[in-house]
């Protein structure tokens, strides 16, 4: 079985690969604070006699707004830049393959639609630190680009759906941005492109996204729909007025894929009905 050792296992989409793969690779995983990537000559200790195949960097520091003002700045840098750059530099020391996560974020969201070949232009202090964490390993490495991931459970840490989800089951009044798109992404669609990539392994991009892009606004109409929620509790705003003191997003981010001819991503109702149906299975 293909071993393969990987950080930011305990995140949100790192684990659900797991859930999904471990039959299918033998995974080591690299577990922080046990395995931190900001601590140079710990990491080596670990990765001089590690027996892996792949090395999967999937930790990263994702808190974008936080990412914007110090100390989150410096934090997000230290891991994922220089975090990337020590992990690296050892992988290729020990003559392994590499697979870098990074995200839709890295381009500027104003000439959609972006493809693998599509340049970046990050817009968010989050977004650069990525996307210098791509160019550290870029030619050398397999870069997925994911956008948007969500998923039915993770106590941890909500993603957007559930974010939406919980808080129109609270009752909450919702603005949502119209003037802009976004390409929801089901993790398990992602887990299972990861495991042809992984069996198939080359040192390119890939962009790993959902079937289709839509507003923040429609995403949450479906939402409530898919769940029997009040969409009257969602209202309309704009990207200008959302973002007004937040970090930039990418306002129209339809991230598309011209490379991925293996794996069939779902469209943004169909993996919500599958959320909905993994959900209702396990009460
Ligand atoms: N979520 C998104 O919207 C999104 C979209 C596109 C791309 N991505 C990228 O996908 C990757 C995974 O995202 P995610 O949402 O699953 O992240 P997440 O839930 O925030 O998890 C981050 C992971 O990184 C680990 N980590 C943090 N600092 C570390 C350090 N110094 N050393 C070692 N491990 C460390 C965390 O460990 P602890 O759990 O112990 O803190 C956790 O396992 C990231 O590279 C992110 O940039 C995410």
């Amino acid at each position: 079985m293909v071993k393969v050792a990987i950080t930011g296992s305990t995140g949100l989409i790192g684990s659900r690969i797991i859930e999904l793969l471990k039959g299918d690779f033998n995974f080591i995983e690299l577990v922080w604070p046990k395995f931190d990537v900001t601590k140079k000559d710990d990491l080596w200790k670990t990765l001089k006699d590690l027996n892996f195949d792949i090395f999967f960097h999937l930790a990263g520091y994702t808190n974008v707004d936080d990412a914007e003002k110090n100390p989150g700045k410096k934090i997000a840098y230290k891991i994922n830049v220089d975090g990337t750059k020590n992990v690296f530099e050892i992988v290729m020391k020990r003559r392994r393959k590499f697979i870098y996560v990074s995200t839709d974020f890295v381009f500027n969201g104003k000439n959609p639609p972006y493809y693998e070949e599509s340049i970046p232009n990050p817009i968010s202090y989050y977004a650069k630190t990525k996307y210098e964490g791509e160019t550290v390993v870029k030619n050398y490495a397999m870069i997925v680009r994911f956008s948007y991931p969500y998923r039915a459970f993770f106590e941890t840490k909500k993603d957007f759906v559930r974010g939406i989800k919980f808080k129109l089951e609270q009752k909450k009044q919702l603005n949502m941005v119209n003037n802009s798109l976004m390409t929801p992404t089901f993790i398990d669609d992602i887990a299972y492109a990861m495991k042809y990539l992984c069996k198939n392994y080359t040192p390119e991009i890939f962009h790993l996204v959902g079937g289709n892009s839509i507003s923040p606004f429609s995403a949450s109409k479906i939402i409530a729909k898919t769940f029997g929620l009040d969409q009257s509790l969602i209202h309309a705003t704009t990207y200008e007025q959302y973002f007004k003191n937040r970090a930039k997003r990418p306002q129209y981010s339809e991230i598309k894929t011209k490379k991925n001819n293996f794996y069939r991503f779902k469209d943004f109702e169909q993996g919500l009905q599958i959320v909905k149906s993994q959900i209702l299975n396990l009460k």
